[in-house]
């Protein structure tokens, strides 16, 4: 049953109060949560349970059993609407499909939702391995000369590439340089806000405002100039933009106007890039610790696709790859924490949670939770076999989020990775730079903070 954001829970008298650690006053355990969110998080829920009340310098609740996660996420989503931190993503997102909400949101996703469809990004496959095969041959001088270098890095690239010409077949890294430097310098001051405790006015010259003002106007010209371009010709091109030019209101037959254009095409690049390639980064680093695994998704590519490069056709073929993406996601989720703010009190699992109050679904303790998952710290992509899945809860697992807000780019992201993968097993072993401990650092995502230093190996076709 959808509940109404209106509706009060009958239970509302009897239920308890949430329990919780302690804090400072006024500034409660905001401070420590800027500094480890992922220690105070893992360590409020092993002390107080699966719905811990946190005192930020709001209040909040960290909804952690996967009962409560489906009731937020789905049951009673009118309920839960989207925290005051994607306001500070609005800067350069405006009022894109991650940072809007309400109507607005409502009509933009049904616009956008059929170029997300199977068969229209079936499409993108084969882009994904062309620019796979172009960082592959870089790799060579990289394999031949042992010389160390950064897989996060490298996936980074990647994937800003294939969103890049997946959205207005563009090469941001050649001719169209100045556009990816713009979209780098926004997006990174933006992320940094994301966590600041405090964000100077943008009337103030400071480096960063100045940088980003900068960054800001390339991008609405050169935005601008695309879609007025398309505009003007009689094909609107079958990349993403294209898709979106395309789209038309069911009820009215109103295409998105260009400020929401951009608003989208921002959204779209920031979402799209980063989380993949962070999940890939993570896979890297599992695999060269797990050189087990690592010699089957090689086996498995090599079956799969022998010397070919992969099509949509192959991905399902791909289970195992599939399979070690699934569990690298489930022990580092790109999308570390999901914010919510209640609308009105509810009720969780006999807990009261009250108005105005943020919720914290936290994907990256969920996914470990002892009683949804044996032996929760170990990488194991068996467990992610067809028949385990099939029967473990629904929510104790959810890298995409879950709901009408559900992620739109899963389709695109689950073909993209086996793609990049299994071409990367296909050619090369890629071994952990000796001593060397990845940083966690959970930002907008879950990035490994130093990198993913590693050497690679070619192997004998
Ligand atoms: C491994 C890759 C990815 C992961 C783990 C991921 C995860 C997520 C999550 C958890 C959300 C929900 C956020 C929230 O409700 O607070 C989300 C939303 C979204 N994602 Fe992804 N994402 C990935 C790839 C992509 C790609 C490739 C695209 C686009 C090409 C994309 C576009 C979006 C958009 C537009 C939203 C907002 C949807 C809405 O609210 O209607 N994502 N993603």
């Amino acid at each position: 049953m959808t509940a109404t954001a209106a509706a009060v829970p009958q239970d509302l008298a009897t239920a308890k109060d949430a329990p919780g650690p302690k804090g400072w006053p006024l500034v409660g355990l905001a401070g420590e949560f800027r500094a480890n969110p992922l220690a105070l998080l893992t360590r409020s829920i092993q002390q107080h349970g699966d719905v811990v009340r946190l005192k930020l310098v709001r209040n909040a609740y960290i909804v952690n059993h996967p009962d409560g996660v489906r009731h937020v996420l789905h049951d009673h989503h009118l309920n839960y609407k989207k925290n005051f931190v994607y306001d500070r993503l609005k800067s350069v997102l405006g009022d894109g499909l991650l940072t809007s909400s309400g109507d607005l949101w409502k009509r933009q996703r049904k616009l956008a939702q059929p170029a997300f469809h199977r068969q229209r990004i079936k499409g993108f496959a084969d882009l994904m391995s062309t620019h796979t095969a172009r960082m592959l041959e870089r790799w060579r001088s990289l394999a031949a000369s042992r010389k160390t270098f950064d897989v996060h890095h490298e996936m980074m690239r990647l994937t800003f590439s294939i969103i890049g010409e997946a959205l207005f077949s563009l090469n941001l890294e050649g001719g169209t340089a100045e556009v990816g430097q713009a979209l780098h310098d926004a997006l990174e001051i933006s992320q940094r806000r994301f966590t600041a405790f405090f964000i100077p006015p943008k009337q103030l010259p400071t480096p960063d405002n100045r940088r980003f003002a900068a960054a800001m106007k390339v991008l609405d010209r050169v935005v601008e100039e695309i879609i007025q371009t398309r505009r003007a010709a009689s094909d609107l091109g079958s990349d993403l933009l294209g898709m979106l030019m395309a789209a038309r209101d069911e009820e009215t037959g109103e295409a998105m106007d260009n400020r929401q254009l951009r608003d989208e095409v921002m959204t779209m690049v920031l979402a799209g890039h980063e989380t993949t390639a962070n999940a890939l980064s993570w896979v890297f680093y599992l695999l060269s610790k797990n050189p087990g695994v690592a010699r089957r998704v090689q086996q498995e590519a090599r079956e799969v696709l022998g010397q070919r490069a992969p099509s949509m056709e192959d991905v399902p073929n791909l289970r195992y790859t599939q399979q070690v993406i699934e569990e690298s996601m489930r022990l580092y989720p790109p999308v570390w924490i999901i914010g919510r703010e209640a609308v009105e009190d509810d009720v969780i699992q006999g807990v009261r949670i009250l108005k105005g109050s943020s919720i914290l679904l936290v994907p990256f303790t969920t996914h470990r939770h002892k009683d949804f998952w044996e032996h929760p710290e170990g990488f194991d992509p068996d467990r992610f076999a067809p028949e385990l899945s099939q029967k473990r809860h629904r929510y104790a697992y959810f890298p995409f989020a879950a709901g009408p807000r559900m992620c739109i780019g899963d389709g695109f992201a689950k073909m993209e990775m086996p793609i990049i993968l299994a071409m990367v097993a296909q050619r090369y072993a890629l071994h952990l730079e000796p001593g060397f401990v990845p940083e966690l650092d959970p930002v907008v995502t879950l990035r490994p903070g130093n990198g993913i230093q590693v050497t690679a190996k070619e192997l004998v076709a």
